[in-house]
């Protein structure tokens, strides 16, 4: 068998339909044959019971014949007058009943003749010839002769009997077989529905059920963000189409997450690199220039005591305008990150916050430049929220490394609900984590402090 699901359902469909087709046909022609098996049954008990009747009348003529004969008495007369009234009836009955039968008709017309005959011819005439003259009648060869008619009419009808029974033994074993026939029509229509329902269920289930729950799992999977899932391409006709389709936007949504994370990594990149270098700029041009004209005016006012009081005044403003400088070029970029990595610069971090942080960075290995910078930036914007939404009374800040990955987890003991819908720093956090393939998770049940927890792939 070739073809798609759809065929194949529809061949087996056929095929069962088929099966108790017929089945059902083989039981419906079984069934009409034995109604008319049972018509036939009938008739021969009819047919019978009449044949009986009329031999049960013919000996009723005899033996009141005989008695009325050897006794004279008109009371023996009684079951004669009864027969020979009621024979014509019964007779033609007979006659009626196996019209259809060309042999029987022939005997039920003789036992009809003889009967007449027997009445006509013998019986009559011997009565009232025994009315007449009792003697007369009670010879020997009257008697012989009335028993030669009623043995011949006896063995006419013994005839159409044996027939008859004949007919319905042979209609028996007709109907016997007709009756196996159906059994065996049911059984194997049975057996064969059965089994093909049970192949049938079992195919579905192999063909179709279980590929589509698979795909179905590995449909969650996929929407779950596991975008290595592939089912494997075995089914059959739409099936397999299915499943090739599914891996193919698997393989699509695969690519188009690595192209956007590869993206979002140059994007991260390139701002942080224009800011180092915005700070190396800032550090040795206008930073080392302020400097040196704050020296110089440290130098004039040394050398002449008596120089303008307002030059006290622009070096104070040189001094002030240095350190603003420093904070600014510290925001842009980090200095301390790229002379010491994560462990100095998130104690500085620490150093610098409002809250006590208590500090667990367990290396001292330098990871690559983005990795570190992003670490910088989680610790700072977490200490950052931590003291301006959280009410904190304290802040922990954990990281070590682990299977190729570094772990970072800041903790406060704040007021929690921390919502990253509300601001643009979580949702920048999170971008510039993932940019790297990395995981942000935060935790912030109401009233229990907040957790934020990073994962990131050294690469
Ligand atoms: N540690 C925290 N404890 C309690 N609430 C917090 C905490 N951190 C953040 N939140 C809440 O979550 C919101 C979002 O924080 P997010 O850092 O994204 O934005 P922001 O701090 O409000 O603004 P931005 O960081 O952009 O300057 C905050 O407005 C604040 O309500
Ligand atoms: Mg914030």
């Amino acid at each position: 068998m070739s073809g798609g699901v759809a065929r194949r359902v529809a061949i087996a469909s056929g095929l069962l339909m088929l099966l108790v087709g017929t089945g059902f046909a083989v039981l419906l022609f079984s069934v009409q044959d034995l109604r008319g098996s049972e018509q036939q049954a009938r008739h021969s008990a009819a047919v019978l019971t009449n044949a009986h009747q009329v031999e049960r009348l013919v000996s009723d003529l005899a033996s009141g014949q005989r008695d009325f004969v050897i006794t004279g008495q008109e009371k023996f007369l009684q079951p004669w007058q009864m027969a020979q009234s009621e024979l014509p009836a019964q007779t033609s009955a007979l006659d009626q009943l196996v019209a259809g039968s060309p042999g029987q008709l022939t005997r039920a017309e003789e036992v009809s003749q003889d009967v007449t005959s027997y009445l006509r011819d013998y019986s009559l005439p011997q009565v009232e010839a025994a009315r007449r003259n009792p003697t007369s009648a009670r010879t020997e060869a009257v008697i012989a002769e009335g028993a030669r008619r009623v043995t011949a009419i006896r063995s006419v009808l013994d005839q159409l009997i044996g027939a008859e029974q004949q007919a319905s033994a042979a209609e028996q074993s007709h109907s016997d077989a007709i009756a196996g026939r159906a059994a065996l029509a049911a059984t194997t229509g049975l057996v064969g529905s059965v089994v093909l329902v049970l192949g049938f269920t079992i195919y579905l289930t192999r063909a179709i059920v279980r590929p589509v729950l698979v795909t179905a799992a590995m449909a969650d999977r996929l929407a779950a963000g596991d975008l290595g899932v592939r089912v494997p391409e075995k089914g059959v006709g739409e099936i397999r189409t299915l499943e090739r389709t599914f891996n193919t936007m698997a393989d699509s949504l695969g690519e188009a997450t690595a192209d956007l994370a590869a993206s979002r990594a140059r994007l991260v990149r390139a701002a942080d690199e224009t800011r180092r270098r915005i700070e190396r700029d800032l550090h040795d041009g206008i930073q080392q220039r302020l400097v040196s004209l704050a020296l110089d005016v440290r130098a004039i006012q040394a050398d002449s005591p008596d120089s303008l009081p307002q030059l006290d005044e622009v070096a104070d403003g040189l001094s002030v305008t240095l350190d603003e400088l420093r904070e600014i070029a510290r925001g842009i970029h980090p200095a301390i990150l790229s002379e010491g990595g994560i462990g100095p610069a998130v104690r500085t971090l620490a150093r610098r916050s409002k809250l006590p942080v208590e500090v667990e960075v367990d290396f001292a290995d330098r990871l690559p430049p983005p990795i570190e910078v992003a670490a910088y930036y989680v610790v700072s914007e977490a200490l950052t929220n931590a003291a301006k939404h959280a009410s904190a009374s304290y802040a922990s800040v954990e990281a070590h490394l682990e299977d190729g990955r570094l772990r970072l987890c800041v903790q406060d003991d704040g007021a929690g609900g921390a919502d990253p819908t509300k601001g643009s720093g979580l949702i920048g956090l999170d971008d510039r984590v993932q940019a790297l393939g990395g995981t942000l998770v935060v935790e912030s049940p109401v009233g229990e402090g907040t957790t934020l927890s990073v994962s990131l792939p050294i690469t």
